[in-house]
């Protein structure tokens, strides 16, 4: 089995709230895909449900050929889940490298290597979570969803809120991360500009379902039709 992750007729919410309709889709080892979609369609709810978040109400989830639908949240992460949640959901009263020792399991991810990627990090390592900036609390999300040493790795809009040169250089982060290490990506953007610009395959969610699905590149060439298909939503 060479997917990374199956989503199978994935029916999932809040309770007994139904967000995400019939939602299937296959990654493969080291595919980077992009969720793009208005406010509200279902974005968080799609990596939520992925992590163990949300209620499933039907489907199968598959991880490297395992059922997990069932499998509580500690045990998804534990088995390579990386998740960057929306809001970055740091802990204020814990210091930087706190933040991210908390999150440690062995492998190729070490306090170093994440310490190399956001050199910021390395020099504001005592810091509490609530005393830095946006920018490095968004640094610090994607260094504690690394320090688990994810296969998959799901980032929900990252570039969030951040001041556009702070943008750019996770941006290059997020390049290199795609290009050097073995990751199957899954990001969640309102810019699809930026989103289409890092990954291979994108699609377009509408009320939890998938109204598009396409090459990055080729939609990156023509982004009035982007434009148009998330209007069209
Ligand atoms: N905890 C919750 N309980 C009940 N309903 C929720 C909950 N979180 C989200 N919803 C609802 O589920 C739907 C999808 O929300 P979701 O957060 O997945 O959207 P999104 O595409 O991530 O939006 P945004 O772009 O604003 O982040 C919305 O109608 C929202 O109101
Ligand atoms: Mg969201």
């Amino acid at each position: 089995m060479s997917e990374v992750l199956i989503l199978d007729h994935v029916r999932a919410g809040y309770g007994e709230t139904v967000v995400l309709e019939d939602l299937s889709l296959r990654l493969s080892r080291r595919e980077t895909l992009a969720v793009l979609g208005r406010n509200g369609v279902g974005k968080t709810t799609l990596l939520a449900t992925i992590v163990g978040h949300t209620t499933l109400h039907s489907g199968r989830i598959a991880f490297h050929g395992t059922g997990i639908e069932h499998a509580p949240i500690y045990a998804r992460v534990r088995s390579g889940i990386g998740y960057g949640p929306q809001g970055r959901e740091i802990f204020p009263s814990l210091t930087i490298e706190e933040n991210l020792t908390v999150a440690r399991r062995d492998g190729r991810w070490t306090l170093e290597r994440i310490y190399e990627l956001f050199p910021n990090l390395a020099q504001r390592k005592k810091h509490m979570g609530n005393q830095i900036s946006g920018g490095e609390q968004q640094m610090l999300a994607i260094g504690r969803a690394l320090m688990g040493n994810p296969a998959l790795l799901l980032l929900d809009e990252p570039m969030e809120g951040l001041a556009p040169i702070i943008v750019d250089g996770l941006l290059l982060v997020l390049e290199k991360l795609i290009a050097e290490d073995d990751l199957t990506v899954i990001l969640v953007e309102q810019s699809a500009r930026l989103a289409l610009q890092v990954t291979k395959r994108a699609l377009i969610l509408d009320r939890g379902k998938i109204a598009f699905e396409g090459e990055s590149a080729e939609l990156a060439r023509d982004m009035k039709k982007v434009s148009e298909l998330l209007m069209a939503t």
